[in-house]
């Protein structure tokens, strides 16, 4: 049986891959830009795959996954607000994505992890290596055509954004003690 604080932990990893879903899907259904449909639908896929792989290991381990309301995205939301266009949302989402390959990782470092645990990291984190390149793609075009410099200056903001939220979490119980050993 997993103790409160893993509960509580992998809860909020599928709350995120959950909100990370559910803007895709949206983002799918809305687009315009026909080229961005269909990897849109695979990225919302990907993030309810996760969301569900979360879901089927708290399961597997005898426990419900908790209601999580502030997800790290909602922290995102606070401090930049609802982004305008494709640009801040690839821009947002690469960050999120860097971040969420180096936690996984991190966690994949703890030692005594439950090895469902440990096999659903691995697996996440071969997928959001994908979901990095994808985007990385685009916004390499985006700097073809823009020029590199406006794309850096987003990113630098939002990398100092996405520091501060990640330290107020990493504050944050139960993720405190239980990442203290790797801080
Ligand atoms: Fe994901
Ligand atoms: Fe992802």
């Amino acid at each position: 049986m997993m103790s409160d604080q893993e509960l509580y932990i992998l809860s909020y990893y599928r709350a995120c891959e959950l909100s990370g879903s559910i803007l895709f899907g949206k983002l799918a259904f809305h687009t315009t830009i026909g080229e961005y449909r269909i990897p849109l639908t695979e990225h919302c896929l990907e993030e309810a795959e996760h969301a569900w792989r979360w879901t089927k290991v708290i399961k597997d381990l005898g426990r419900i996954p908790v209601k999580v309301t502030e997800t790290y995205q909602t922290e995102y939301g606070k401090l930049f607000g609802m982004p305008e266009n494709t640009l801040e949302i690839f821009c947002l989402t690469q960050v999120f994505e860097k971040r969420t390959l180096n936690q996984f990782t991190k966690h994949l470092n703890l030692p005594d992890t439950n090895p469902l645990v440990k096999e659903a990291l691995q697996k996440m984190i071969d997928d959001e290596t994908g979901h990095i390149g994808w985007i990385r793609e685009e916004l390499d075009k985006y700097a073809r055509e823009n020029g590199q410099g406006k794309l850096d200056a987003i990113m630098q903001k939002l990398e100092k954004m996405d520091e501060e939220v990640y330290d107020k979490l990493s504050n944050t119980e139960p993720f405190k003690t239980y990442f203290k050993d790797l801080l």
